[in-house]
């Protein structure tokens, strides 16, 4: 005789993030859903799922990190996988989402990567995606299937509310653009805003910051943004705050994509300390005593919990 199917959601971690996925599973009181890899030598990728997904709630944990286009193509056959195998609905969970700054044409004959990468989500075969805090509000609108786009900032909040350190302290937006999500970093911890004046030209990837808008001198400056990539923007912030008599700089970040060499960057840089999320798994190879992670996992295994149930993630949303 046949057992009566259980509802709980199904979490299949690709390889990515196994750290991340396996709390969320915790999270939620869930094992983690079996899956196998197999790696040919012509680079040929096979996944078979050993679970029985059969008409079950499944949430696929893939962020982006190096190899970031290997992972993707990872991804989509995974999601492919589990719809062979006859998945209810496949959620695909991407704390990260890969390509996220090729996020608008702004210069003739290139493509709009960001924009391909929903496409090929959905015709990968996922019926719902799990997003956080994505570089532009306007990605969430590249996908043509139900998207959550939820934000991490409470949770760093939370984390540096925790060490009242009893000090004068600003919050610093690193550009325009980042701004309101800043505001509403500074509205939740009661702390004044100044915003950095900073300017990019084309695809140079090193960013100018040319002044501030708003009063940092003796306090502490707080600086906040979505991520941290070769760590020009942080580190030039940093040293402008320090200039402009800030007492010391530290800074929040969601993502910490680390590239190039951010991690030397912050070795010399005036930065006291920088909190990042685990959205992306910081290798051994890139710690340092100064950068701390706090977890997403219980945000993301409560989202996926309303998700499952049919309840609302607008308190969760991200307001970009
Ligand atoms: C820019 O629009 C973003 O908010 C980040 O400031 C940027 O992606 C960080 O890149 P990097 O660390 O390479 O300066």
């Amino acid at each position: 005789m046949f057992q009566v199917p259980s509802h709980d959601p199904v979490v299949i971690a690709g390889s990515t993030h196994r750290e991340l996925a396996s709390r969320i599973a915790a999270e939620l009181k869930v094992p983690l859903g079996r899956v196998r890899f197999n790696r040919f030598s012509n680079e040929n990728l096979k996944v078979c799922i050993e679970e029985n997904v059969r008409d079950r709630d499944v949430y696929v944990v893939q962020t982006s990190c190096p190899p970031v286009n290997e992972s993707f193509m990872e991804t989509l056959i995974l999601i492919d996988a589990l719809k062979s195998a006859s998945a209810g609905r496949v959620t695909a969970v991407l704390p990260y989402l890969p390509y996220a700054r090729s996020d608008k044409q702004d210069e003739p004959g290139i493509s709009v990567t960001a924009r391909l990468v929903a496409d090929l989500l959905v015709t990968a075969g996922a019926n719902r995606v799990l997003a956080m805090d994505l570089h532009s509000p306007q990605i969430a609108g590249f996908f043509r299937v139900p998207i959550d786009h939820i934000t991490a900032i409470p949770v760093l909040c939370d984390a540096l509310v925790k060490r009242d350190e009893g000090a004068a302290r600003v919050v610093v937006a690193t550009d325009i653009g980042e701004a309101k999500d800043a505001g509403r970093f500074a509205g939740s911890m009661k702390l004044p805003l100044a915003v950095i004046d900073k300017r990019r030209s084309g695809d140079d990837e090193h960013a100018v910051p040319n002044a501030i808008v708003g009063d940092v001198k003796g306090r502490h400056a707080l600086i906040v943004d979505d991520e941290i990539a070769t760590g020009g923007t942080i580190m030039e912030a940093a040293e402008l705050v320090m200039g402009m008599g800030a007492a010391s700089v530290e800074a929040a970040v969601v993502h910490p994509v680390l590239s190039g060499n951010a991690v030397e960057r912050l070795r010399a840089s005036p930065l006291r300390r920088l909190i990042v999320t685990d959205s992306i798994p910081v290798p051994e190879h890139k710690r340092d005593p100064r950068i701390e992670v706090v977890s997403v996992a219980p945000l993301l295994a409560e989202a996926i919990r309303r998700i499952h149930g049919g309840h609302s993630l607008y308190d969760m949303a991200s307001r970009r």
